[in-house]
């Protein structure tokens, strides 16, 4: 990764190989963290953050099922995003905000331990790979189940779901595909491993309902209202691992990787194994949202 000049931790701008936590810490040990992913984009009137309100709310909602009781009001957290990317002199840039139990004791309750809030910037490079975006990416189904709530809070973007996400991945990795497509314990469809899908048939836009166990993701979110715009209602439905094969158009979601087409799943052709006209659309749509092109959405950026 790409290195910074300075990270804000717990209420301070300190440099970037200052950024330390303790051996001990109880989040490495047990996985009692959230954060949070944020994307920050050259805009028309210079740079913005995309969507920080809701990724911070999203932030203290993690943080209420691990009850994480934060020293900082969601304004200051806000604002403190905003010095970190202006304190690296970033423009287009990926955000991470991680809250997490500290150190002092180590048994499996986290509650007797502080919890750190770490804000960290860097040069955003692109996470899937240029050509893939008109080809689409190949997709395995995962021998892995996806966490399902009675497990953990799938609500919360928390630190442990990833041991899950991190698993299917490198089992995808591993066989020769990109991503991997992540089942429930019905059987359903709920997301890949750090993004959400949508799936097109015959004009209609389809996701897996966040019942499933996927992530509200705030990209699923404005891909929802960009259809919405286009007049075409999305719907929020359980899909099984066969029906995958049978769409037109296949399409992932996220802050990192935005709308990635998909051209294969378990080695079958998805449509005609490009981007669609659907997907492409969306793309478009949301470049411009994102860069403030679109005047009906610029609440959603916070100039820099
Ligand atoms: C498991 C998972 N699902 C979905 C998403 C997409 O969420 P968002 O659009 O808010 O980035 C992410 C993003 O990190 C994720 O990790």
């Amino acid at each position: 990764m790409l290195e910074s000049d300075k990270i804000w931790m717990d209420g301070q701008l300190i440099d970037y190989q200052n950024a330390k936590v303790h051996v001990l810490t109880h989040g490495l040990h047990y996985g009692t963290g959230i954060f949070e992913g944020i994307r920050s984009y050259s805009t028309t009137k210079g740079h913005a953050i995309f969507r920080l309100d809701d990724h911070i709310k999203r932030l203290y909602n993690s943080g209420k099922a691990y009850f994480m009781q934060f020293e900082f009001e969601p304004n200051e957290l806000k604002l403190a995003t905003i010095d970190v990317v202006k304190a690296n002199k970033l423009g287009d840039c990926y955000i991470r905000i991680i809250a997490f139990y500290g150190y002092g004791k180590l048994g499996v309750n986290p509650l007797p331990n502080k919890v750190s809030i770490a804000i960290t910037a860097w040069k955003w490079t692109e996470h899937i790979r240029k050509e893939d975006l008109e080809l689409g990416i190949h997709l395995m189904v995962s021998s892995w189940e996806k966490v399902g709530s009675r497990s953990l809070p799938t609500h919360a973007k928390g630190v442990a779901n990833y041991a899950n996400s991190a698993l299917a991945r490198m089992e995808a990795l591993k066989s020769g595909f990109d991503e991997a497509i992540m089942l429930n314990s019905n059987g359903h469809v709920v997301e890949a491993s750090a993004e959400n899908i949508f799936l097109v048939k015959n004009g209609k836009i389809y996701t897996p309902p966040i019942s499933s166990g996927a992530l509200e993701g705030i990209t699923r979110d404005t891909v929802i209202d960009i259809a919405e715009r286009n007049n075409v209602k999305v719907i929020s439905e359980n899909i099984s691992r066969d029906e995958l094969y049978y769409f037109d158009e296949i399409f992932l979601t996220g802050t990192a990787s935005e709308i990635v087409p998909v051209g294969y799943i378990d080695h079958r052709m998805i449509g005609n194994g490009g981007i669609g006209s659907i997907t492409s659309s969306i793309r478009k749509q949301f470049a411009d949202v994102v860069t403030g092109k679109e005047k009906s959405r610029q609440d959603w950026l916070t100039y820099l």
